[in-house]
């Protein structure tokens, strides 16, 4: 389901989004920006920009930019539909009619009905927690060591004993047999025809849950989605959870994102394995605790970690599977760009265990490793570091982890290898550079097999001047107060830069060019590069943008030039007159541009 573009730029004219954020964050005017403390990272010092004029925000600090729906987003942390109908409500706007899609309708209430079921479950749950029938629940709970407070934080709750409680209550309340099978709360066991041996037996419901502790998994939007059930003793399946359903994707979510949403300024995300260690190390103060559902970690719940925090400590389990989960985990956080440290348990102990045997400062110091440090720490344990054979093999494996690293980065963990394997630094560098020169240089090239003219430049002090010019064109243009016909695609060689040029062009605002990049690194580049240009004056404006226009014309003429030099050698004498009449026009065409400046 789509808004319509112009009921957006509506909602987004309406929303001043210095008014907008100037509820969350005290602004004050300072030029012709309002300025303020940053809420997405701690600072002393405002660095946070509100531009009324482009109607964007940008923080020179940390980097978060973006639309006034962006902030919201941000800053309630909501997915775009949610935040766009948080603005509209706010500004008593009706939301519009939405693309057609009949089967939207039906989806929705289907997915509006579940939810409310898993409500009225989780409620259900929750009270009877409290009540004869779900007195071993509570008990095996209090055994566990959880308060009340932390019991009804999470909403814990006890699934009875019998057979069909839940189900029963719930018709009652109106909700087919067939709906609870959907939302994973019911099980159906259809009719049997009598056989010789036995009588016909009706169909029959019953609870999926019975006589288990009760973990709901709510979401950052308050919606109960699914439900977790530890069995009270030393009965199999310790955890009974729901399966994937028309509300519950178990690769999607975490456990606990309700609680995580409430937060602010949270430095990191600690991720465990269970629900018993989020409620565990909860209840002894850590802040930020969250898990899978179930799964290894996924990149889907990684990005929505990001939302919640800039760094991921992963906390498994010191078993092996948890060790094993670490490395894969590793990789998953580095592919979505999200920092990484490793909290190592000792003696096998999961986060619950440790905290509540050694306490929460003891889980305070615990180092967060790095990755390249919990990597050679897992390498140290596979190898015999008393043979020679055994420190060689591991400082090889060592020095293709570092070889990946930032130099600052891999200086922390070479004094480190020197005193374990007992090489000298120099050798290691060496080992370092071997693994680091072929395979990143053999990658470059891979990267662009067609561009190999302009691969040399690429980075060079004039390229990167170029691309100046053409940001700086963009942010003209983005004013909309340029002749339309100034530039043309041709005048950009930097392929985000180009886009944003047709987007323009074609009529967007400056606030929806930002909405559409779903990365988050490129959406900082573009909210900083569509902020008000640096002067008012129209003619400064245009003679700015001719200036810039120019430079990089006459920087892509004579590249041109160049090239054809250089290939005359290889033409043939009707090629070469040709190539040579174009050089003398193309040099015409520079000797004017020269002039005009
Ligand atoms: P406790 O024994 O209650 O402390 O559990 P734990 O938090 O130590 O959980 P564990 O490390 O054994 O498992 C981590 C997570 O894996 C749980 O939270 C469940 O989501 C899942 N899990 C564990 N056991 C089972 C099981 O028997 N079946 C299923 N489907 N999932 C399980
Ligand atoms: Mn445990």
């Amino acid at each position: 389901m789509r808004f319509p573009p112009s009921w957006l730029d509506e909602l987004r004219a309406r929303a001043d989004i210095v008014q907008v954020i100037g509820q969350y964050v005290q602004l004050k005017k300072n030029g012709r920006k309002h300025w303020g403390l940053c809420p997405f990272h701690g600072e002393k010092t405002a660095s946070f920009s509100v531009d009324g004029e482009s109607q964007l925000y940008y923080c020179f600090g940390c980097k978060a930019g973006g639309s006034v729906i962006q902030f919201v987003m941000d800053y309630e942390r909501l997915e775009f539909p949610e935040a766009v109908k948080h603005l509209a409500d706010q500004l008593h706007m009706p939301l519009p009619q939405m693309e057609d899609d009949p089967d939207y309708q039906r989806r929705r209430s289907q997915r509006d009905r579940l939810l409310e079921c898993n409500k009225e479950a989780a409620r259900f749950f929750h009270q009877t927690l409290f009540t004869p029938a779900g007195a071993s629940a509570l008990d095996y709970l209090k055994l566990r060591g959880l308060t009340d407070s932390v019991i009804r934080k999470f909403g814990l709750g006890a699934a009875p004993n019998g057979w069909d409680t839940l189900t029963k209550y719930l018709q009652e309340k109106g909700y087919t047999a067939e709906e609870l099978k959907l939302v994973g709360l019911t099980v159906i066991k259809e009719a049997e025809p009598a056989t010789e041996t036995s009588p016909a037996k009706p169909r029959r419901a019953f609870d999926m849950f019975r006589n288990r502790a009760i973990f709901p998994i709510i979401d950052q939007y308050g919606n109960v989605l699914a439900f977790g059930g530890r069995a009270l003793g030393d009965v199999q399946p310790k955890y009974l959870n729901t399966s994937d359903t028309p509300v519950f994707n178990k690769r999607l979510g975490v456990y606990a994102a309700n609680l995580l949403r409430k937060e602010r300024h949270l430095q990191r995300v600690v991720l465990v394995e269970g629900y018993m260690d989020v409620v565990s190390l909860t209840q002894f103060g850590v802040p930020g605790v969250c898990a899978t559902l179930g799964t290894a970690l996924t990149p889907e719940q990684a990005k929505l970690l990001k939302r919640f925090a800039p760094a991921v400590y992963l906390s498994y389990d010191g078993d092996s599977a948890g060790q094993h989960a670490i490395l894969r985990g590793l990789d998953i956080l580095e592919a979505e760009g999200l920092p990484a440290r490793v909290l190592d348990f000792p003696d096998g102990l999961d986060p619950d265990e440790f905290i509540r045997r050694d306490g929460k400062d003891a889980f305070d110091a615990l180092p967060a490793l790095t990755p390249a440090s919990y990597r050679m720490r897992r390498l140290r344990s596979e190898h015999d570091l008393s043979t020679q054979e055994g420190r060689t093999e591991y400082a090889k494996a060592c020095a293709a982890i570092l070889s990946k690293l930032e130099p600052v980065e891999r200086e922390n963990h070479l004094q480190e290898l020197a005193v374990h394997t007992g090489f000298p630094r120099e050798v290691l560098l060496q080992q370092i550079g071997l693994n680091a020169s072929a395979p990143a240089a053999a990658a470059a090239s891979a990267a662009h097999p067609q561009q190999p003219r302009f691969n040399p430049r690429r980075n060079s002090p004039a390229a990167q001047e170029q691309v100046r010019d053409e940001e700086l064109l963009i942010s003209l243009i983005s004013t909309g107060r340029l002749p339309q016909d100034i530039a043309s695609e041709e005048d950009f060689s930097d392929p985000l830069l180009q886009s944003l040029f047709a987007e323009l062009s074609g009529g967007a605002s400056p606030a929806s060019l930002v909405e559409m990049q779903s990365d988050e690194a490129v959406r900082a580049r573009v909210s900083k590069l569509l902020l008000t240009p640096p002067s008012e004056n129209l003619d400064q404006l245009i003679q700015m943008a001719r200036e810039c226009l120019d430079r990089n014309r006459l920087k892509r003429m004579q590249e041109q030039l160049n090239e054809i030099m250089r290939s005359l050698n290889t033409l043939s004498p009707a090629e070469k007159s040709a190539a040579l009449a174009q050089a003398k026009a193309l040099s015409e065409r520079m000797k004017e541009l020269r002039h005009t400046k």
